[in-house]
């Protein structure tokens, strides 16, 4: 995620320190922020070369070098001591107006700051993956944050064509993967009850909410589609819908089998290398294009 975040702040012409403490990894990422530089080029959505993106970004593997930067974003394993741990090296390296976020997919704002100095500096701003091909940023203040801060931040990833909405008050999950699993556990639901084929219940989402959310979210499309009808349907079938864990059984089968996606090159679906790859190119070239779409209009 560090490194595509970085792709993304370098191709809206910033310049970046990336910082790892895995030196193989920051060998592997000039060349990775070339690629995603490339799909952007390819998509229209910038018209600079891929070197000239990359060469923006500085690789470091010590914290000293990120001393002068107005904002840093944390994007390390999501392990709260170890996130505890940087924050606290940090502090005694920037200045306390410097703005710290955390691209942590769950851990609260709240906990997270718990050891800051400053925490009204302290924010999560989290980038779905891969950052370059999904424009949502969810930014969650802790309750010290400070609003003007929280406000700049808004204003800086808008800036940088990202599509950032404000979490007021934190909830586990924020907005995003609350809805994500809450389509996962129907969808397993479905699947568990022998109603449909794993293929079925992915293709009526691509064929229909997938495409429609995209243009009208699932307020909007409640209110298009009257809420009367809405509330009459929503009415004698949200009672019949999954409320529990129950459905966890079937991934839970399926990673003590081994079977964890194309890693292991299967889950619920064969994943043979080259499927992998041209699954997730044709995601990303379809996304930037969508984004692309987005942004002509
Ligand atoms: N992978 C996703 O789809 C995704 C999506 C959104 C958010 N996130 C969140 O982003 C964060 C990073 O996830 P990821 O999937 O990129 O993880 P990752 O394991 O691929 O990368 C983490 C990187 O942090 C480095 N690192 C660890 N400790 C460090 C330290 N103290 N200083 C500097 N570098 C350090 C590691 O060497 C590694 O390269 C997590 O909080 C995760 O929850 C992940």
């Amino acid at each position: 995620m560090g490194t595509g975040i970085a792709a993304v702040f370098a191709a809206a012409k910033m310049k970046v320190t990336l910082i790892d403490t895995d030196q193989r990894r920051l060998d592997e990422s000039k060349s990775r922020i070339q690629g995603i530089a490339a799909e952007l080029l390819a998509a229209e959505l910038i018209d600079e070369t891929p070197e000239t993106v990359a060469a923006r970004v500085v690789c470091a593997t010590g914290l000293e070098t990120c001393k002068g930067s107005e904002l840093i974003l944390e994007a390390i394993f999501e392990n709260l001591e170890a996130k505890h741990a940087l924050y606290t090296q940090l502090e005694q390296v920037v200045s306390p107006s410097t703005i710290i976020g955390s691209n942590t997919s769950g851990l609260l704002p709240s906990e997270l700051c718990r050891l800051f100095r400053h925490p009204e500096r302290f924010l999560v701003v989290h980038f779905w993956n891969p950052p370059h091909a999904i424009s949502l940023v969810e930014v969650v203040p802790n309750p010290a944050t400070k609003p003007e801060i929280t406000d700049l931040v808004l204003k800086f990833l808008r800036s940088i064509n990202t599509d950032p909405v404000l979490v007021a008050k934190e909830i586990p999950g924020f907005i995003g993967n609350r809805l994500q699993y809450a389509v996962l556990r129907e969808a397993l639901a479905i699947v568990r009850s022998g109603a449909a084929t794993p293929e079925a219940v992915d293709t009526a989402m691509k064929a229909s909410l997938g495409p429609r959310y995209s243009v009208v979210g699932p307020i909007e499309t409640a209110d298009l589609g009257g809420l009367d009808t809405f509330f009459t349907i929503a009415s004698y079938l949200m009672p019949l819908l999954a409320k529990d864990e129950d459905v966890l059984q079937l991934m839970k089968e399926k990673v003590a089998a081994g079977k964890t996606g194309p890693r292991s090159g299967e889950g619920f679906y064969p994943w043979p290398e080259e499927r992998a790859t041209s699954v997730i190119a044709h995601r990303n070239r379809a996304l930037l294009q969508h984004r692309k779409a987005v942004r002509s209009k």
